[in-house]
């Protein structure tokens, strides 16, 4: 009796010093979190290492909302998308705005331009510039916030594909280096971006003029490679919140469009049709590069910029034709496209 008291006063003891332990974040940062394991896993498989056990800790608890936040949504009927781990599980929904979207608050243009496919009649009920080879392959802004770039972008290629037969990768770092009208990694506009390049008479491409912002977060020295791949001749806009004038146009090319891309639904969007949450607030650019309809519903193929670990290998379809004409998540507010 005697004996087995002691035996259990020295496995209190340690019991107890494993837990005073365990809980010093030093030693053993959240060795007793019962998501550790996941987290060490997310780790391992998008490569993350962290530079202090504090810090590690720091990002485990974020970690854990996250992973909270989309078991919860797993619990939800009814959803037409589904969420999902990615790249961007150690970020708050805050970090992750700030870091990908545009910190800059831009009010929407008040300049009005003709709508060349304003009295466009007929158009496919569907419809891929995917397949029909106007789009480059996804790319990624990484900690730079120019999505506005790969906005302009994007249908630049697009157009320049439809008229010349090639579809050659432009340079967004030559925009970020070079269009002083719009603010580098810290935002701008793509009719901006249009204008710049209508007036530089041409963007470089890619491979001429290779994307660096990613890893330095900040723009270069503008170099003027005067090795110019693709031309425009303008922009125009699409009727502000119509959504069957954007059809119009992106059933003629891919169209830039601005997005509320707020909330960790959207952060953690991983298939299917985006149906919100989100708001108005237009605080990110991407690219309209077709449309369709599947079971019933109607949906918009859009192009992001942040690497092909998020969404639909990259890409989210957002639901189209809603009850309210700013299109879901502003989607309808603003878009533009270029004209060659
Ligand atoms: C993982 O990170 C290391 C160090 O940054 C890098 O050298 C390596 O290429 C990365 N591997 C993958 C698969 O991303
Ligand atoms: C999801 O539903 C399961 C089963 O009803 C429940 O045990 C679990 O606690 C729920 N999870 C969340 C995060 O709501
Ligand atoms: C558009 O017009 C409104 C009202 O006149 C003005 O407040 C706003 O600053 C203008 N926006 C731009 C981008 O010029
Ligand atoms: C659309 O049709 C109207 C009426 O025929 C015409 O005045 C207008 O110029 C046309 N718009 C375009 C962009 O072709
Ligand atoms: C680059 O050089 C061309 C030809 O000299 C000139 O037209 C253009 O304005 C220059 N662009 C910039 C950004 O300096």
């Amino acid at each position: 009796m005697a004996f087995s008291n002691h035996c259990s006063t020295i496995q209190l003891l340690s019991v107890l010093i494993f837990v005073l332990f365990a809980g010093t974040p030093i030693f053993t940062a959240g060795a007793d979190d019962p998501l550790l394991p996941a987290f060490e896993k997310w780790m391992k498989d998008y490569n993350r290492t962290y530079d202090s056990p504090t810090e590690k800790l720091q990002r485990l608890q974020v970690f854990k909302d996250n992973f909270q936040f989309i078991e919860s949504m797993k619990n939800q009927t009814g959803l037409t998308y589904t969420v999902g781990l990615n790249d961007f599980a150690d970020l708050t929904n805050q970090e992750f705005l700030q870091r990908y979207t545009m910190n800059r608050p831009l009010e929407p243009s008040n300049e009005s331009t003709p709508f060349m496919y304003a009295n466009v009649t007929s158009i496919p009920s569907s419809i891929d510039w995917r397949t029909l080879g106007a789009v480059t392959p996804i790319k990624s802004q990484d900690s730079c916030g120019a999505c506005w770039a790969f906005w302009a972008v994007a249908s630049i290629e697009g157009i320049n594909k439809i008229k010349t037969g090639n579809l050659i990768s432009l340079s967004e770092q030559e925009l970020v280096d070079c269009d002083t009208t719009c603010y580098g990694c810290n935002g701008g506009l793509a009719y901006n971006a249009f204008q710049w390049v209508v007036q530089n008479g041409g963007i470089t491409a890619e491979e001429d003029y290779p994307y660096t912002s990613g890893t330095t977060g900040t723009g270069g020295t503008c170099s003027n490679t005067s090795n110019y791949a693709a031309t425009i001749s303008g922009y125009q806009y699409v009727t502000a919140y119509s959504e069957s004038d954007l059809a119009k146009a992106v059933a003629n090319q891919p169209v830039s469009i601005r997005i509320d891309a707020s909330g960790s639904a959207f952060q953690f969007y991983s298939g299917g049709i985006f149906s919100g949450p989100c708001e108005r607030n237009l605080n990110h650019a991407v690219n309209a590069v077709g449309y369709g309809i599947c079971g019933g519903n109607k949906y918009w193929i859009v192009k992001n910029s942040w690497g092909t670990s998020w969404g639909e290998s990259g890409y989210i379809r957002m639901k189209k034709d809603i009850c309210n004409n700013a299109g879901l998540c502003g989607l309808a507010i603003q878009p533009s496209y270029p004209t060659k």
